[in-house]
């Protein structure tokens, strides 16, 4: 089995050491539930940090109210199993590590926070950067990894970095799909046969905006309304959104004159799902 961390001084010893040693520290946050989309972070990571850190905790303050906390996938020791002889150390902290009482500071997330995930999930990235930074701050890591799939995610992180002068890289990793083109994520295991069907509808609105751009389209009202058509007709239960936005400020774009972020969000069945694409105008 990988070492496991579950207290700040189990961490930072094993951390300490590996610095000690002269050892680059990678570090990949995670939730857990580990499938190949986290694997393809940390073989990243292993690849340019000799010593890797992954940490499993599902952070209680990046959850709305309604929203999936306690169906949320957990499983600790098949994610440790996977990890073996990938990683060197796993940091899963207990809540009350993360969160002693009395815990009451939090980050104010950056201006890439607003829209999309911050407008459909109010808290959401405040829950998101005060986690990241205070594993920032246990691990200390000289560069950690984040995924294309959470693209907003990545800008936020990117953002509270350079804001907060944090001695860390961020290195993004490209989004892993399925065979089926659906973006692995851990929630694709609450989708039953018939949802995970319809699931696909997303990266097909995504696969069709690039199309659409390929045949001459460049009107981001209309490649919207095409990528809505197709997730409406799946049916999905409800879209939360569909954008073709700036791909550093996530500002909504009008004209497809050069590369832009499509992303999409929206319900299947009791499970919420996100993607998202670079369109490119043909050259
Ligand atoms: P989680 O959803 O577990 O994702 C952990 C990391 O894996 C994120 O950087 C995410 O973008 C990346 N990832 C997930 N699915 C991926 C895929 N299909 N392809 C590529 N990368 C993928 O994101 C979080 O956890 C949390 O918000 C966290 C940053 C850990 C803070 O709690």
């Amino acid at each position: 089995m990988v070492e496991l961390a579950t207290s700040e001084q189990a961490l930072r010893s094993a951390v300490g050491q590996a610095k000690r040693r002269g050892q680059r520290v990678g570090l990949v946050p995670t939730m857990g539930a580990l499938h190949a989309g986290h694997l393809s972070l940390i073989e990243a990571a292993r690849e340019q940090c000799p010593f890797v850190v992954v940490s499993i905790f599902v952070n209680p303050t990046q959850f709305g109210p309604h929203e999936d906390f306690d169906r949320y996938p957990r499983q600790l020791e098949d994610d440790c199993r996977q990890l073996e002889s990938l990683a060197n150390l796993v940091f899963a902290p207990t809540a009350d590590v993360m969160y002693p009482p009395g815990f009451s500071t939090s980050v104010d997330p950056p201006c890439v926070a607003t829209r999309w995930e911050g407008e459909c999930r109010p808290g959401h990235f405040r829950g998101v950067a005060t986690v990241v930074l205070k594993l920032f701050s246990l691990v200390a890591p000289h560069i950690a990894y984040f995924g294309e799939k959470d693209y907003q995610q990545l800008q936020v992180i990117r953002h509270m970095v350079t804001d907060l002068n944090l001695p860390v890289e961020i290195v993004g990793c490209p989004l892993i799909r399925d065979p089926d083109g659906i973006a692995m994520s851990s929630r694709n295991r609450q989708l039953d046969e018939d949802q995970r069907r319809r699931a696909r509808s997303l990266s097909q609105a995504l696969f069709a905006a690039q199309r659409a751009v390929d045949s001459g389209e460049r009107n981001v009202a209309k490649v919207v309304q095409r990528m809505t058509e197709i997730m409406q007709a799946a049916p999905v239960e409800r879209i939360d959104y569909v954008a073709v936005v700036d791909p550093e400020t996530l500002e909504p774009c009008e004209e497809i004159d050069r590369p832009l972020q499509a992303l999409v969000a929206a319900h299947v069945g009791t499970t919420r799902l996100i993607d998202n694409l670079r369109i490119h105008p043909p050259v």
